[in-house]
């Protein structure tokens, strides 16, 4: 199966890459980098050469840039190659609102399959972040349809793509919707059970047709991005010092 690199090493090393073709979602509470990882993992893909699209629900694209910027990241030189695209959903919402209010639907109802219908074709891996804005009202049924017609749709044409789901629409919708994809990492804060200290931990739920590893990665949020430390050799430094 060929991966496509998630441009974070340690992550790379361990599960050599998100699988290609396929759907990985990605959970977490606020703050603990779901849209970080997000954008390196476009960058990681554009690098490589697939047409990528980052479909953004919560923040601009020009806040999206700063952020990337920040960690010395150029997403404006991929935008002008054309190997990025960004699509703010916000807009889109509005459209499909006006659309429904003229076909007498719910408008508050999300419908959150219809992201399909802005992907431009040749698209090659797409980034959602997040679906937590579609989701509002919707039954588990109702949802998981929605989810199951997005993840299959996704893999029809070929794409590979990361799903991020803020903490409140995972609370709501995590069980119905890990069955559905191929991959799942959640991340979250805990406290070091050495140190006491808190610290930011990556949980690799699930990895279809990969060997996933079964302790928690820590990881950190530093200059370059997402960082992993490796979790045992920390404990093991940390057991010493006890
Ligand atoms: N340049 C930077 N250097 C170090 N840490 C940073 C930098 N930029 C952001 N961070 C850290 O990353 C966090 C934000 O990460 P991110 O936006 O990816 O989280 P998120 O999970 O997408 O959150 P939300 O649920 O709000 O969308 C900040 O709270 C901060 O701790
Ligand atoms: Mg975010």
């Amino acid at each position: 199966m060929e991966r496509i690199a998630t441009g974070i090493s340690g992550l790379d090393k361990s599960l050599g890459g998100f699988p290609q073709g396929r759907s990985v979602l990605i959970t977490g509470d606020a703050g603990c980098g779901k849209t970080i990882l997000g954008l390196r993992f476009a960058i990681s893909s554009c690098e490589n050469g697939y047409k990528t699209v980052y479909i953004t629900a919560e923040e601009d694209s020009h806040d999206l840039h700063m952020q990337a910027n920040s960690f010395g990241w150029d997403t404006q030189e991929l935008e002008e190659k054309g190997l990025l695209t960004f699509i703010e959903l916000t807009r889109i919402k509005v459209k499909i609102t006006e659309a429904e209010i003229s076909m007498e639907m719910d408008p508050i109802k999300g419908n959150f399959y219809k992201i399909l219908e802005d992907i431009p074709s040749g698209t090659e891996v797409v980034v959602i972040d997040s679906l937590g804005g579609y989701t509002a009202k919707l039954t588990p049924y109702e949802f998981r349809n929605q989810f199951d017609l997005l993840v299959y749709e996704l893999k029809q044409r070929g794409i590979t793509s990361l799903l991020i789901m803020d903490s409140s629409t995972s609370l709501e919708f995590n069980e119905v919707a890990l069955f559905s994809v191929y991959g799942a990492i959640n991340l979250s804060r805990r406290e070091n059970p050495y140190t006491g200290r808190r610290e930011r931990v990556m949980d690799i739920i699930k990895m279809r047709n990969t060997r996933t590893p079964t302790q928690f990665l820590a990881y950190d949020i530093q200059d370059k991005g997402i960082e992993i430390i490796n979790g045992e050799e920390i404990d093991d430094i940390d057991t010493d010092l006890n």
